[in-house]
């Protein structure tokens, strides 16, 4: 649909205000396309003796679906979940690289997603950020998180954040690596609960297409 079909659209559905909104959005995602600046923090979490009791979700009735094949997902759609796979049209790919899901439900509905990696070529599939993590000796990293809206702010992203470092462990993993933007306020929240070290920062700088990212090693381990 062009642009001014999903114009159309908007104000169709959304009125005015909605395609305010809209056009906004579109305006800033060609900026974005032309030049972008953005800080990350690197944080490791430490699997070694973690513990963690993933028996209470934090919302009724929430299930979480750890994903790790086309298989898997064929499964949990027939089983009347609804299917991720038509929300994050790259899910197939990234299942194929050896990307893992982890889906919650509410009443069968896709709430949240998530991903983790265990080796570079799942990472490519929902992280481009390149910070280092050394996959051959028991590193992992997780990244793409995505919570509905509707069901933001009642802890479904720290719960599944926990799924992932526990499957991560029970892979062989002994530490979890990720970057998180600095401004993400409810990403770093969510994380925050559980033991880490922020080992680094790094700036990415869009400009043109051309990218550039640098790391900052940490020293103080909390910033
Ligand atoms: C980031 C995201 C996944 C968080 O999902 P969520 O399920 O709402 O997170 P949680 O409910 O587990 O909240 C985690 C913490 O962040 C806080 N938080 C959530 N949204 C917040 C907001 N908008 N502002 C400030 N704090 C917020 C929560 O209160 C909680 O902290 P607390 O328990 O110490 O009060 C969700 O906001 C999202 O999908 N954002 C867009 C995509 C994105 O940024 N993905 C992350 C990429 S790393």
């Amino acid at each position: 649909m062009g642009l001014v079909g999903r114009a159309r659209k908007l104000l169709r559905s959304d009125g005015p205000k909605g395609l305010a909104f809209g056009l906004v959005r579109t305006v800033s995602q060609v900026i974005r396309r032309v030049y972008f600046e953005v800080d990350y923090c690197i944080s490791d979490f430490d699997l070694r003796d973690w513990e963690w009791d993933s028996s209470r979700p934090p919302v009724e009735g929430l299930e979480v679906h750890v994903v790790e094949s086309e298989a898997d997902a064929d499964q949990l759609a027939l089983c009347g979940y609804e299917d991720f796979r038509e929300v994050t049209p790259l899910a197939g790919r990234r299942l194929a690289c050896g990307a893992v899901a982890f889906c919650a439900h509410v009443d069968r509905v896709l709430v949240h997603m998530a991903w983790v990696a265990l080796d570079v070529d799942g990472k490519r599939t929902f992280d481009a950020l390149p910070y280092a993590v050394d996959f051959a000796n028991g590193e992992g990293c997780s990244g793409g998180s995505w919570t509905f809206p509707r069901y933001r702010r009642r802890g479904i992203y720290r719960h599944v954040f926990g799924w992932r470092l526990a499957y991560l462990q029970s892979q062989g993993c002994t530490l979890c690596r990720n970057a998180t933007r600095t401004d993400n306020l409810p990403s770093r929240r969510g994380q925050g609960v559980f033991p880490h070290r922020v080992i680094g920062r790094a700036h990415l700088r869009m400009l043109f297409g051309r990218t550039r990212w640098t790391e900052y090693p940490s020293d103080r381990g909390d910033a």
